[in-house]
């Protein structure tokens, strides 16, 4: 059942990333991906994107860019991290930004701080100039792409010197017991919950698929380091199976 592994770092993935299928696939259970979210990491995913915003070390004025934001949750976290800051979430999928965008006006509406824009672009070819962001994060979105060492290199490409790319992302346990129980959640747990829930099995089928494909937390350092970044850290997260990996462009 497990994929083949990647070469470190060379982009040549084994599963299907063809863009369009990854859109349609997230365009399919948009409006049910928060609730799946919550149920998949039994609630802790908050807590978990409230680390990768603090990790952005963001200061009041500064840009932040959160790509592959989905239904905007990182993009709220920097928000909330930072209300003085200018915080952009990028998607590809419209379905997942009208769900980001109906979610920051209802934020609007209680008063909450909210992201600047949510923006319609491919994280492979960001329209940005270079240095511009003081932090750019990702929060469960390279695992989708199929160039993850462009993916890092475009998002280093748009952090100003010193700034921080922080990713947060699921990753291959370390250990053998940590291994088998999320080998059992992911393999069975989520995919029943995914069909139960979004009426669409395949597109949770795909999770444990793409993190056995994906490099291990070691490799995607690695990754970050050969796209340019220094001081390329990681701590795992979430019973060892969510690292948060943090690098920062040489000032
Ligand atoms: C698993 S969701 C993560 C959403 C959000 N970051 C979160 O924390 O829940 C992955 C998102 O990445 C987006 N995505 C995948 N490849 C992309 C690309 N090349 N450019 C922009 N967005 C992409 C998908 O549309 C999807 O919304």
């Amino acid at each position: 059942m497990a994929s083949p592994r990647p070469a470190p770092g060379s982009g040549d993935l084994p599963l299907d990333r063809e863009p369009s299928r990854i859109e349609a696939m997230f365009g399919d259970i948009a409006s049910r991906y928060d609730l799946m979210n919550r149920l998949m990491t039994a609630g802790l995913d908050g807590r978990w994107r409230r680390m990768a915003a603090s990790e952005a070390r963001l200061s009041p004025g500064g840009e932040a860019l959160d790509v592959c934001c989905g239904t905007g949750d990182l993009a709220f976290s920097l928000v909330e991290a930072c209300p003085a800051c200018a915080v952009t979430g990028l998607d590809f999928t419209p379905a997942m930004l009208a769900r980001a965008r109906e979610k920051a006006a209802a934020r609007a509406r209680r008063g909450d701080p909210v992201p600047h824009a949510f923006l319609e672009a491919d994280l492979l070819d960001l329209p940005f100039d270079d240095g511009r962001f003081a932090a750019v994060t990702v929060g469960w979105g390279v695992r989708n792409v199929p160039d993850v060492p462009r993916a890092f290199a475009e998002m280093a490409r748009v952090t100003r010197p010193g700034g921080r790319v922080v990713c947060l992302e699921s990753t291959l346990p370390s250990t053998s017991w940590s291994r088998r129980f999320h080998a059992l959640w992911q393999g069975c747990v989520v995919p029943t919950l995914g069909r139960l829930v979004s009426g669409d099995r395949s597109a949770y089928s795909y999770l444990p698929a793409s993190v056995a494909a994906f490099p291990g937390a070691d490799e995607l350092a690695a990754v970050m380091s050969r796209a340019g970044l220094v001081r390329v850290r990681y701590r795992r997260l979430g019973l060892d199976a969510v690292a948060l990996h943090v690098g920062e462009a040489p000032a």
